[in-house]
């Protein structure tokens, strides 16, 4: 949101918090801060994994200042590590002025594959599939009204174990605003018999199941930063010579994509998206050349400011599975106010640029190690025992210092309580 209030997000205590969230997004306070304080009851714990004994939490945050395609979003992002949160809400801030990110992303497809093996006759099988394609399409269809399969293609697959042959029949699934995993992996085992019964009744059926390699599905963020907001035509240089340095060797590009993922998997975890399948999915799209690359491209415009790009497969939902049942995700997916899973694919893929962006700045600068420290020696005083306002005193004595051990942290606070008592 503009932080045209009096106080900035990051200045507001919690109420005051919640007070500008709920204003924003017409959900009581107190609906906010029920649904993303409350563990989950241990009943619904005990359904949702095996030898269930509790919960785990994370810390949840907002963004701020984020616009994509010309829409004000707060984005809750569930993540541990200090400064993710601080470093994207500035990103966003700094995006603004050219009119924040925009993005696109695919309609919903996802692919499930049904693997046979073991044929006499490949190319037979194969056309006798794509004969039957429609009912094979129709039977898929049974199973859902909404999640449609709207096409089947089959492919030879050489092994690189044994070089034998395989059969690949892709099922192309409109997943419209669920995920889709468990509905296309329902239609794959429905199918698997009726191809195996195609496969001139020597082969075998094996895999059903969804690839997670969501290359239907992918999504492009944009955004432009200026170079006066930037620091100059230096830092620009500096940002696309750390981008090249992405772009070309594979350790820094994990890297690289690392903090791209900072700000994707946050934002992942806290709507209830399956955040492995997007981590796998991003990397093996990073590989697309043969080679893994940056996710991100960063160029120079004709007027010496720096325009930043990402293209990413995103495969979330905002209807069935978890972001439909835990209570922190379906209020992050409220706060959001996202309409359909490809606006929340939008989102995301902008918040990973704006995390992208901000850490090469941040390392093409004077490095991230001072914002880090800063927070840091905050845990590092907690953990000495500060309460209230001793702990940014102890942090601060720590970090002018240059001293944050719990050894020191915990001399400060000796020597506040002996002055003050
Ligand atoms: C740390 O979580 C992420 C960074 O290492 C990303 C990068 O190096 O680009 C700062």
């Amino acid at each position: 949101m503009p932080m045209n209030t009096e106080k900035k997000f990051y200045e507001m205590d919690i109420d005051e918090r919640l007070s500008f969230i709920s204003s924003k997004s017409n959900i009581s306070k107190n609906e906010i801060s029920t649904a993303v304080n409350q563990p989950l009851p241990f009943d619904k714990v005990d359904r949702m994994v095996e030898n269930a004994i509790g919960n785990y939490s994370l810390p949840l945050g907002i963004a701020t200042n984020f616009v994509i395609n010309e829409k004000e979003y707060l984005v809750p992002m569930a993540i541990e590590e200090p400064s993710v949160i601080a470093a994207a809400s500035h990103a966003a801030k700094l995006a603004r002025s050219c009119g924040g990110f925009k993005a696109t992303a695919d309609s919903s497809i996802m692919r499930g594959q049904i693997q046979v093996t073991n044929m006499l006759d490949i190319k037979k099988a194969m056309r006798t599939i794509s004969k039957n394609k429609e009912s094979l399409l129709k039977m898929a269809n049974s199973l859902s009204k909404n999640v449609r399969a709207i096409d089947l293609k089959t492919r030879v697959i050489t092994s690189d174990v044994d070089r034998s042959k395989m059969l690949v029949s892709e099922l192309y699934v409109d997943c419209k605003d669920s995920m889709g995993a468990n509905t296309v992996n329902s239609m794959c085992e429905l199918l698997g018999p009726e191809i195996e019964r195609m496969a001139n009744g020597n082969g075998k059926v094996n895999l059903k199941i969804l690839s997670n390699y969501a290359t239907e599905r992918i999504v492009i963020s944009k955004a432009t930063f200026k170079k006066e907001e930037l620091g100059g035509t230096e830092v620009v240089d500096r940002i696309l010579s750390a981008f090249a340095f992405a772009f070309s060797d594979p350790h820094r590009a994990v890297t690289h994509n690392k903090g791209i993922m900072n700000g994707i998997d946050a934002v992942s975890i806290a709507t209830g998206q399956d955040f492995r399948a997007i981590e796998a999915a991003a990397h093996a799209y990073a590989s697309r050349d043969g080679r893994y690359r940056s996710l991100s491209i960063f160029t120079k415009s004709s007027k010496g400011d720096l325009t930043a790009s990402i293209e990413i497969p995103l495969s979330v939902g905002i209807v069935g599975g978890i972001s439909t049942v835990h209570p922190t995700a379906k209020m992050s997916l409220k706060i959001l106010r996202v309409k359909s899973a490809s606006e929340l694919a939008c989102v995301i893929a902008s918040v990973g640029l704006a995390q992208n962006f901000a850490a090469i700045r941040a390392l093409s600068t004077e490095g991230i190690q001072k914002g880090h420290m800063r927070l840091h020696a905050k845990n590092i005083a907690v953990a000495a025992g500060a309460m209230g306002k001793l702990i940014d005193i102890v942090a601060e004595t720590m970090y002018s210092q240059s001293n944050i051990t719990i050894d020191n942290a915990r001399a400060i606070l000796h020597e506040l309580q002996l002055k003050s008592s």
